[in-house]
């Protein structure tokens, strides 16, 4: 498992990156000055509810974001090798061919639904063949051969069969196989899966997140995983950010995240389980809601909603304490939160 205290490099770094909104004449804040590391190999897990953040983050890292949303600040570094010579490329402020050349080939996005993203015109042996096309120039029969072998890979029943139908003729477990098999083919080094599961029941779920761990070990692609459900980051992540509100709440191992929350909202999403698990729905544990990007946020995003806050939540933002080489919490009580949980273990 990676983690911060191992001495590889990350093979990227967001470094204080603030996305804004334009909306009729008025500029707000949907992402504020976030900073982490993603390392080679690795599962991180991003948790959050509804609106705090975690697709526009990802849309920025892969240049995909929609024509009102910006970013406003901060830095995405892309490490485009292992050395500690390899280049390294501010994502955030490449131009268009630096961009062509790494989408599809050094990382890619799967989505929660498919058929968003499927041209629903286009069977889905020929789709899942353009990005050799484009990237590798490859023969036809080649290209062919790669993508048989590619929906093989992913577990597609009559892979010759499969490549010949239309999305709208595959289930949507198949969909996200022929997602999956489409965002893999080129070997990614970061593969960013925006809850690629959500839509899914509950064995195809399944079946998809082994089938991600999988790619994950066997080609050492490090994979962003977004996700609501905190069940699902316990099966598959190595390490968990946890956003609110367009910030960072807490990081961690899974199991410093799981096991021995400190940031109140940690603990409330891990109260709520499985109850949280209805996307856009409000926590069960938690009275209120997310702040919409309109909405004035305080220092303390979460204090609204929070059972400790104090005055100074809402006057001073809190700094990020560092609580061991693994875990991280932004909350102005965060060092005795966990002397006292560690406490309350020991007795
Ligand atoms: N196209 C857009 N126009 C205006 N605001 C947007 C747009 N896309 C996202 N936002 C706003 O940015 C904030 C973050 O949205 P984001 O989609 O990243 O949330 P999320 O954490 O992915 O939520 P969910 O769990 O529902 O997918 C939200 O307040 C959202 O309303
Ligand atoms: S800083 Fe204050 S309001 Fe924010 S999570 Fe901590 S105790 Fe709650
Ligand atoms: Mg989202």
């Amino acid at each position: 498992m990676q983690n911060e205290t191992q001495n590889n490099l990350p093979l990227l770094q967001l470094k204080d990156l603030s996305i804004g909104i334009h909306e009729k004449g008025q500029t707000y804040t949907a992402v504020d000055s976030i900073s982490y590391n993603v390392y080679p190999g690795e599962i991180l897990g991003v948790v959050g509810e509804s609106g705090c953040g975690k697709t526009v983050t990802n849309l920025a890292i892969m240049g995909l974001l929609p024509d009102v949303l910006f970013v406003k600040g901060g830095e995405i570094l892309y490490r485009t090798g292992d050395g500690p010579d390899s280049p390294v490329i501010d994502l955030a402020k490449c131009g268009p061919d630096v961009r062509r050349n790494l989408n599809g080939s050094a990382m890619s996005i799967i989505y929660q639904e498919p058929m968003t993203s499927l041209n629903p015109l286009m069977k889905v042996g020929k789709q899942a063949g353009e990005a050799l096309r484009i990237h590798q120039k490859l023969p036809a029969e080649e290209i062919h051969k790669r993508v048989l072998e590619a929906f093989e890979d992913v577990g597609l029943p009559d892979p010759e069969g499969s490549a010949r139908k239309y999305p709208h003729q595959l289930s949507g477990g198949q969909r996200q196989r022929v997602m999956i098999a489409m965002a893999t083919l080129l070997n990614p080094r970061l593969l960013i899966a925006d809850e690629p599961t959500t839509a899914l029941d509950v064995t195809i779920q399944a079946q998809v997140l082994a089938l991600l761990k999988r790619i994950n070990r066997e080609k050492n692609t490090a994979i962003i995983f977004i996700s609501h459900d905190l069940a699902v980051i316990r099966q598959i992540c190595d390490r968990v950010i946890v956003m609110y509100a367009g910030k960072i709440a807490e990081t961690g191992t899974t199991s410093d995240i799981l096991e021995r929350p400190v940031h109140p909202y940690t603990s409330g999403l891990i109260a709520s389980i499985p109850k949280a698990s209805a996307k856009g729905q409000n926590l069960a544990n938690i009275p209120g809601h997310v702040p919409s990007t309109q909405e004035q946020r305080l220092p303390c995003p979460f204090a609204n909603r929070c059972v400790f806050a104090a005055l100074r939540c809402r006057t001073a933002a809190p700094k990020e304490y560092k609580l061991s080489d693994t875990h991280t919490c932004s909350c102005h009580y965060a060092v005795s939160f966990a002397a006292e949980y560690r406490n309350q273990d020991r007795r």
